[in-house]
């Protein structure tokens, strides 16, 4: 990775040039903060994790007609996607009270939400990702009208589809965070996709007989495990890069 140009270095992820104009690739580190960059750490092995959970999920979102960034998967670390435009809010979805809707409302851990909830928040780390409403995305522009609606009937979607398909694997979907992008064509047509990633960094999965985390509150809250969970979820996806040399078995149904 030495002579690629950096586009981008985030906390767990790093961006560079693709090989074509219009992709990038994206590079997965073992890196995890949390608490706006306070705690700091590595999780080893996380980055391959998370480059293969991504890709599945994405795989999975883009077969029910979810556009995203995703084309195709590299290597261990690596994942090829489409440069696009990133819009610089940070899209929560909650099914489950957990982590900082509980502090707001005082609302106790673990409280199921009347509906699912969707959140905005800005993209700023320098600003702690302020909570926003649509009314501030619109009036600094950024995102349209039309964007931020679409951007929510896709984040409503994304969350009735990963819910099943987590619960069929023994794991609630408590909340996680989406980021979109703007895609331009040839013609200069835009399109919004997803972008980012979406892995146990960004979500809270939970056991569904348990309610064991298994998610980046272990590191986030010292709980212990954290490699261990990463790998679970994977496993139980079926995609643990181990099980590279047999089949693949495709997801672990738990009745
Ligand atoms: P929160 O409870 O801290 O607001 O987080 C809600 C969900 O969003 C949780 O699954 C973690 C994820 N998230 C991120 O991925 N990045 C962030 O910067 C924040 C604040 C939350």
């Amino acid at each position: 990775m030495s002579q690629r140009r950096k586009i981008y270095e985030g906390k767990a992820k790093v961006l560079f040039e693709g090989p074509e104009p219009g992709t990038l690739v994206q590079y997965f580190k073992d890196d995890a903060t949390a608490f706006n960059n306070e705690k700091k750490g590595t999780i080893a092995g996380k980055g391959v994790l998370n480059n293969r959970i991504s890709e599945y999920l994405m795989l999975r979102l883009n077969e029910i007609g979810i556009p995203t960034h995703f084309m195709r998967r590299l290597n261990m670390r690596e994942q090829l996607v489409r440069e696009v435009e990133i819009i610089p809010v940070e899209v929560v979805a909650r099914n489950i009270a957990a982590g900082s809707i509980c502090k707001r409302f005082n609302i106790e851990e673990g409280t199921p939400l009347p509906r699912s909830i969707i959140e905005y928040y800005f993209k700023n780390d320098e600003l702690g990702d302020p909570l926003i409403s649509e009314e501030h995305i619109t009036a600094f522009g950024w995102a349209s009208p039309p964007e931020i609606d679409e951007i929510l009937s896709m984040s409503l979607r994304i969350n009735d589809f990963l819910s099943g398909l987590f619960l069929g694997i023994g794991l609630k979907l408590v909340d996680f965070k989406l980021e979109f992008g703007r895609l331009y064509d040839e013609n200069d047509q835009v399109r919004i996709v997803l972008a980012d990633e979406i892995s146990p960094d960004g979500c809270r999965l939970w056991d569904v007989k348990t309610n064991e985390k298994m998610d980046k509150d272990r590191f986030r809250r010292d709980l212990g495990g954290v490699e261990e969970a990463y790998q679970e979820v994977a496993r139980r996806l079926g995609i643990l890069p181990e099980s590279e040399q047999q089949d693949i078995k495709g997801p672990e149904t738990i009745q």
